[in-house]
């Protein structure tokens, strides 16, 4: 089979141009074993954007990244920006991205690979088999709304802040996906909100209940508050199927949720648009779940396994390629049970190697797995 669809890569800061890198070799394996081959083109994002081009995501990226098929994405940010101006830090560009190709709906996988669960902080009885879908609303939110800032008042003091706001379109939306994802799985979807002290809160509870009621009935609905769902993911988290909730409270969660699977170092994500009508092409980003880890940037040792998953997710959800994804799966899971762990997910009994030799071990299962 052969392809010509246009991936970019954008690796980012920290350790995504290391993580990026092993991934890249998962993709030359496909192209070489199985005549998968891709448009391949790569740009600046984040930091080292700003470090060429004064920011952070330059309008040529953005519209190359728009003409793309799919992105794959590394991570970005770092101490060295700290001192940058707010609009300019890395985090920006990935923010602008997010919101100019509507990348609305931000699929966070947590699952427990099994050779894993003795690698959580939690007990592996309350981990093992663990398959949640946290589902991020990632354009709206504080993240975007105005009005934002930092005001000085007349005494001299400050006041920095944010606005919280949804529409009623926006809530929409993302609980479609909420219902359409729960479909394919357990068919059970848990809306998290704080309708208990906050308006946007209220409507979004409202909007989801209604939703449910016209288009989502085969689903089991159920309510519960951002507080209590972190709890509960850390005392019963196999309660829950598919989680749907907003920018913030998701992004927090999803933290929580990478946490249980051992490590955040195995946690993927996909961030989706809509469809578009007439072309049929939905712009879809694909990144890890961590962030760009300036700590152990450089050294050989970062985990490679979500930005790998990440190419497992983009497979799935950008080309249908369900098979393609399911092996780089499998391959991980099988790197795993056969003992093979990074610093992030060691245990005594495990054979602790580096970035690169995890992946070698990855491709050599890949290899036996088409034998
Ligand atoms: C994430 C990250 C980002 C976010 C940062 C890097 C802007 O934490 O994707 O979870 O807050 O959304
Ligand atoms: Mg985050």
């Amino acid at each position: 089979m052969t392809s010509n669809k246009k991936i970019m890569i954008l690796s980012g800061d920290g350790v995504g141009p290391e993580v990026v890198h092993e991934t890249k070799k998962i993709l030359d394996w496909f192209a070489k074993h199985q005549s998968l081959n891709f448009d391949i083109q790569e740009d600046l994002v984040g930091g080292s954007a700003y470090e060429k081009h004064g920011i952070p995501l330059t309008d040529k990226t953005l519209s190359d990244a728009i003409e793309a098929d799919a992105i794959l994405f590394g991570s970005v940010g770092g101490p060295k920006y700290d001192d940058v101006d707010f609009e300019k830090r890395p985090e920006s560009g990935l923010l602008k991205l997010r919101k100019e190709m509507d990348l609305f709906a931000n699929l966070r996988p947590a699952t427990v690979f099994p050779a894993l669960a003795n690698s959580s902080t939690l007990k592996p009885e309350i981990v093992s088999g663990l398959d949640v879908l946290i589902l991020r609303e990632l354009t709206g939110g504080i993240y975007f709304a105005e009005p934002r800032g930092i005001e000085e008042l007349p005494d001299g003091e400050k006041k920095g802040f944010d606005t919280n706001l949804y529409t009623t379109s926006e809530i929409e939306r993302i609980g479609r996906v909420a219902f359409d994802l729960a479909e394919l799985r357990n068919k059970k979807v848990t809306s998290v909100e704080k309708s208990n002290v906050m308006m946007s809160g209220v409507l979004w509870k409202e909007v989801i209940t209604n939703l449910h009621k016209n288009e989502g009935s085969k689903i089991e609905l159920s309510h519960m508050y951002a507080d209590n769902c972190a709890m509960q993911l850390v005392r019963n988290p196999k309660q829950f199927d598919v989680i749907v909730t907003d920018n913030l409270f998701g992004d927090i969660l999803s933290d929580c949720a990478a946490m249980l699977t051992g490590s955040l170092g195995m946690l993927p994500s996909a961030s989706l648009g809509n469809k578009n009508k007439e072309t049929g092409k939905r712009h879809a980003l694909y990144e890890p779940v961590h962030g760009s880890a300036p700590d152990i940037a450089g050294q050989g040792i970062v985990n490679p396994m979500a930005q790998i998953l990440s190419l497992s997710m983009l497979f799935k959800y950008s080309f249908e390629l369900d098979k393609e994804s399911e092996l780089i799966n499998k391959a991980v899971s099988k790197t795993l049970e056969q003992g093979y762990r990074t610093k992030d997910i060691f245990s005594k009994d495990g054979k602790l190697v580096g970035t690169s030799e995890i992946t070698k071990n990855v491709i050599r299962n890949l290899d036996e797995l088409v034998r």
